[in-house]
């Protein structure tokens, strides 16, 4: 079996990586502050920003992939340290074996003024995370030039809840009113959507950026109004409300141009009405 490193093993989408993979890959997960523990993988801690801890797991793991998904937002000095410095380490010490190296970028690298961006749209953030995210994006093309950076959106899935969705179940259930953005535009992509396609893409050749996301343009009240008839939440504990209008610096449209990815994947990516469709058919609005 070919050997897969995941950083953020303990993350949302590390967990799900993990789940796919097992069986098929020989896996070590790296966790930061959540242990992880299950069977058919080695889980081992790493701080990512410590280089040394870096080069020797993956001198010890020779991976053939690298899936690096590990980041934090707590803080513009953790995001620095993190996604800045961490995703060098990882970038230098991949290649230092000659492993693949996956890297999980984002949409909001973009300032949100246009939407549908391609893959040669250059990055123009307007938020320390989006900076910091580019940042880290020209570094695995400077440091690992057969890199692939996925840009994607909003990874959401209910096995368990991602925690935005999370709190808005929490939220409609306690009664309290919560404001989603009418002006601020996605393309949620279902958890083990992205996860299939980043082992998919494990295997191929591909380099460069890919947008990664689902097939559906859609705002944040939008997709807090689907959720919530989903879950058979009332959605008028709603309340519409404008980005432009909140004070807060976001990029209001940051929906991507999925047509590489359609042509190169076998994996669908399906938009969130069809995810939720399909969820149905499994009763799993009754089960959360
Ligand atoms: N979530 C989204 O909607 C979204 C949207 C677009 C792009 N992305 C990208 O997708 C990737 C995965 O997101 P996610 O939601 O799965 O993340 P997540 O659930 O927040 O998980 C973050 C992971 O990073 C680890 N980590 C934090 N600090 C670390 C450090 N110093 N050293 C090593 N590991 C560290 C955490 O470990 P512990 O938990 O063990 O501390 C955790 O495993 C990220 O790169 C993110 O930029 C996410």
């Amino acid at each position: 079996m070919r050997r897969l490193l995941i950083t953020g093993g303990s993350g949302y989408l590390g967990r799900r990586l993990i789940a796919l993979a097992v069986g098929r890959w020989q896996i070590t997960a790296t966790y930061f502050c959540h242990p992880l523990h299950g069977d058919g993988f080695i889980a081992t801690r790493m701080d990512v920003r410590d280089a040394g801890q870096v080069a020797a797991l993956m001198a010890q793991v020779r991976p053939d992939v690298v899936i690096h998904t590990a980041y934090t937002t707590e803080s513009e000095e953790a995001m620095q340290r993190v996604i800045i410095q961490g995703t060098r380490h990882v970038a230098q010490a991949a290649m230092g074996i000659g492993a693949r190296l996956i890297h999980l970028s984002t949409d909001v690298l973009f300032d949100g003024r246009r939407g549908h961006y391609t893959e040669d749209d250059p990055p123009s953030p307007i938020t320390p995370y989006g900076r910091a995210k580019a940042i880290a994006e020209a570094i695995v093309a400077a440091e690992a030039s057969d890199a692939v950076i996925v840009r994607t959106s909003l990874i959401t899935g209910f096995d368990p809840p991602d925690p935005r969705t999370r709190w808005v179940l929490d939220s409609l259930r306690e009664g309290r009113e919560i404001r989603l953005f009418t002006d601020e535009f996605r393309c949620p992509v279902w958890v083990t959507t992205l996860a299939q396609a980043l082992l998919e893409l494990a295997a191929l050749d591909y380099r460069g950026v890919l947008n990664v996301a689902g097939d559906q343009v859609l705002t944040r009240y939008e997709i807090g109004v689907r959720l919530a008839r989903f879950f058979g939440l009332d959605p008028a504990g709603i309340t519409p409300a404008l980005a432009a209008e909140s004070g807060l610096v976001r990029p209001l449209d940051c929906s991507l141009d999925l047509g590489l990815a359609r042509r190169l994947l076998r994996t669908p990516l399906p938009g969130l009405d069809e995810v939720l469709a399909v969820q149905e058919t499994m009763g799993i609005n009754s089960q959360i």
